[in-house]
């Protein structure tokens, strides 16, 4: 859900009039009167809303339909799947609609809460780790009873971003003893600060991170003492979360087959980068697979199993944008605005990006 009443009604307040599509936000528990109360129109059919809105705010890209039935000079901001829009993009162009990608916010500190990918990151995280501790057969916390002691389960997070670091946090909380591993500098330092040990700490380097923020691929060598270093701590772990990701291509292979026969029987590890390609060789999108008797998970669309607060996470972030964005009441697209013009991939009938 892309607006839920909080947030509507803080645009309502703003002297915004918003409408919403009767029962969408139903799914994330929001009912139709919690959007009237707060002063939004509930409309029954999404045609109308999409005919009459100047901004249509929606987690999904348009589909060709949609943006027939909009109306020439309005404006939507969605998730747009940058590098596989040409399709829509040009749909958009054609219909003069102009069209803000979320993927595209920059990694500044000013666009920070506007930002989807870091929002439903953080979700991803904490639900991998939930999902995780019930498919392991272990507690994770270490336990003092009467039937003797319980040592706390290993955890082990590879690639620690947003996603990762809020795997990281949601362990720790849960009572497991966490490690974690990433080759950019600034993250070594945010996952010691979360009370996890860095895993091969000599193979972090400055010029493993982008301008962007992001990591960029590793060479052949780097590759190779990267696999080097993970085989020789998996093999003593029992929960693995994996993350990593290079924008634009497929996410690194990072345990190999070879790696998972060496696991503890029993232990389990949730590919968070599936959407991509995954990290484990052996990981499957949205299956869970079974080999050398670990159980390798790679869930899709996680966001949506948290839809409340990922709806709401997500809300607070167009909110945040459309307050950048309105100006005495109406949208303004500026290509030379610096978080504006990164955004923009359709406007003014021609596509940008
Ligand atoms: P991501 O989802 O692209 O990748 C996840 C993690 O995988 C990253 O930390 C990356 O360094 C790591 N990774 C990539 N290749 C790897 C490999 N071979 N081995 C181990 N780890 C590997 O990145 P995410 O989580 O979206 O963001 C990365 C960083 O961007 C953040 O930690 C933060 O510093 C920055 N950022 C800045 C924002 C802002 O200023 N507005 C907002 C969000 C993130």
């Amino acid at each position: 859900m892309a607006l839920p009443p909080d947030s509507a009604g803080r645009l309502v307040k703003s002297g915004l009039e918003v409408a919403v599509q009767r029962g969408a936000g139903l799914n994330a528990g929001f009912r139709d009167d919690a959007y009237a109360a707060v002063g939004a129109t509930i409309v029954p059919d999404a045609r109308e809303i999409f005919a009459t809105g100047q901004v249509i705010a929606k987690v999904q890209p348009p589909t060709a339909d949609e943006v027939g039935a909009m109306s020439e000079g309005a404006s939507v901001i969605s998730l747009m799947r940058p590098g596989q829009h040409q399709e829509i993009a040009s749909v958009l162009a054609r219909h003069n609609v102009s069209a803000l990608a979320l993927e595209l916010v920059p990694r500044i500190t000013r666009a920070q809460s506007m930002d989807v990918l870091s929002s439903q990151s953080t979700v991803a995280g904490y639900k991998a780790v939930l999902l995780g501790a019930a498919e392991l057969g272990k507690f994770l916390p270490m336990l003092t009873t009467a039937a003797g002691n319980i040592s706390p389960a290993r955890v082990f997070v590879i690639g620690a971003g947003v996603s990762g670091l809020q795997a990281i946090a949601t362990a720790r909380r849960l009572g497991g003893v966490v490690s974690a591993f990433d080759v950019r500098p600034a993250a070594r330092e945010q996952v010691q600060s979360l009370g996890a040990s860095f895993v091969a700490t000599e193979l972090v380097s400055a010029s493993a991170e982008t301008a962007g923020g992001y990591a960029r691929a590793q060479t052949n060598e780097e590759q190779e003492r990267t696999l080097s270093a993970i085989a020789g701590h998996i093999k003593d772990v029992d929960l693995v979360i994996t993350t990593a990701q290079i924008p634009g291509r497929p996410a690194p292979t990072l345990i190999t087959a070879d790696m998972v026969r060496t696991m503890r029987a029993g232990s389990v590890i949730v590919d968070l980068a599936v959407e991509t390609g995954g990290n484990c060789e052996l990981s499957k999108l949205g299956e869970t697979v079974h080999a050398h008797d670990v159980t390798i998970m790679g869930p899709v669309n996680l966001p949506s199993s948290v839809a409340f607060h990922a709806s709401q996470m997500f809300g607070r972030n167009i909110l945040a944008l459309l307050q950048h964005l309105v100006k005495d009441g109406a949208i303004v697209l500026d290509p030379a605005d610096e978080i504006t013009g990164a955004m923009l991939v359709v406007h003014q009938g021609k596509v940008v990006k």
